[in-house]
């Protein structure tokens, strides 16, 4: 990653956005421009809006890497090999103990469940492939807290290494296999949950790409004029920075993709990004309702503003890492 335009990374320092003076003078049907502040203290995050919503606090997860596995995973296991050996071993961000990522999720909820969260979203990557172990496990933990939670995918939550199949197929045959009760009767593709009058919209875009159905629900939520959350695993294109802000990036494509080999899958696609990509990405930071997206898949916390729209990635929750995130009427 290009470090200079890496506006910070582990220990985000202090920084206040008045987000209404980038704002573009687009003209968009009956919404209005609800945006007012954005600050940043650490993994703190105080969002101001015009629109009249309850005061509302996330827990902003992503990339735990959960690995366990028990013998209904043995036949997969050449597949699962490399991943389970990976985050064994992690430095916590505040502690700095070593956790696991077993004990770093559940400390994780804990503060959640003692700070009175309303809401958990999760951005992907919970899981290193799907074993039914870990997607059980966190679906209980998770139960147990009581809070509500929304989940989209990240490229590694349906992916076994070296499976055949294209990564749309898998993503279709592992959601439906194993992971389908992560989105308790939603559309795992796109879906929106509503929080005290904000809307967590949900796109997964864990092979890069944004599908035309995505992009329509997309355009209907920003429709409705209600403040939108938008949950995605990988981050949007951001100028200067490194492929892992993939979606929409004009570099993205069999050109630059180095890692599918030790990955295990198939190239990323010839020709680069489809339209759709391109036209979900112009319509993002456009969106007047859109108070920020929420992203992962870097590991590394970072803030981004495009067009006065904030785009926060988290860092891995391996390490413990949340984004403590309220919303509140100005
Ligand atoms: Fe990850």
């Amino acid at each position: 990653m290009n470090r200079r335009y890496f506006l910070s990374a582990t220990g985000l320092t202090t920084s206040g956005l008045l987000l209404g003076a980038f704002t573009p003078s687009l003209k968009q049907k009956n919404v209005k421009d609800i945006r007012e502040t954005f600050s940043i203290v650490k993994n703190e995050i105080s969002i101001y809006t015009k629109a009249n919503v309850k005061p509302t606090r996330i827990f902003h997860i992503t990339d735990t890497h959960l690995s366990l596995d028990d013998e209904r995973g043995l036949k997969y296991q050449k597949f699962s090999q490399r991943m389970s050996g990976a985050y064994k071993d992690n430095v916590h961000f505040q502690s700095k103990k070593i956790y696991s990522t077993k004990e770093s999720f559940e400390w994780t909820l804990q503060r959640a469940k003692e700070e009175n969260s309303d809401f958990l979203a999760l951005t992907g990557d919970i899981f290193s492939f799907p074993s039914l172990a870990s997607i059980e496990w966190a679906l209980n933990k998770l139960k147990e807290t009581g809070i509500p939670f929304a989940f989209v995918a990240g490229n590694h939550d349906w992916h076994y290494e070296g499976m055949k199949g294209s990564s749309k197929q898998l993503r279709d045959i592992w959601t439906e296999k194993h992971l389908k009760p992560m989105y308790q009767g939603n559309n795992p593709l796109f879906a929106s949950y509503d929080v005290n009058r904000v809307q967590f919209v949900c796109i997964d875009n864990s092979t890069y790409e944004i599908m035309p159905e995505q992009l329509d629900f997309f355009r209907k939520k920003v429709n409705s004029g209600i403040p939108i959350i938008l949950m995605l695993h990988i981050p949007l294109y951001m100028p200067g920075k490194s492929m892992l802000y993939g979606c929409a990036n004009p570099e993205w494509g069999e050109k630059a993709d180095k890692n599918y080999d030790i990955e295990g899958r198939e190239k990323w696609r010839k020709g680069g990004h489809t339209k759709v990509t391109f036209d979900f990405y112009n319509e993002v930071f456009r969106a007047k309702n859109l108070l920020t997206i929420l992203a992962g898949h870097s590991h590394q916390s970072a803030l981004d503003v495009k067009d006065g729209i904030p785009q926060v990635v988290s860092a891995h929750n391996a390490t413990g890492y949340y984004s403590d995130i309220r919303i509140s009427t100005l």
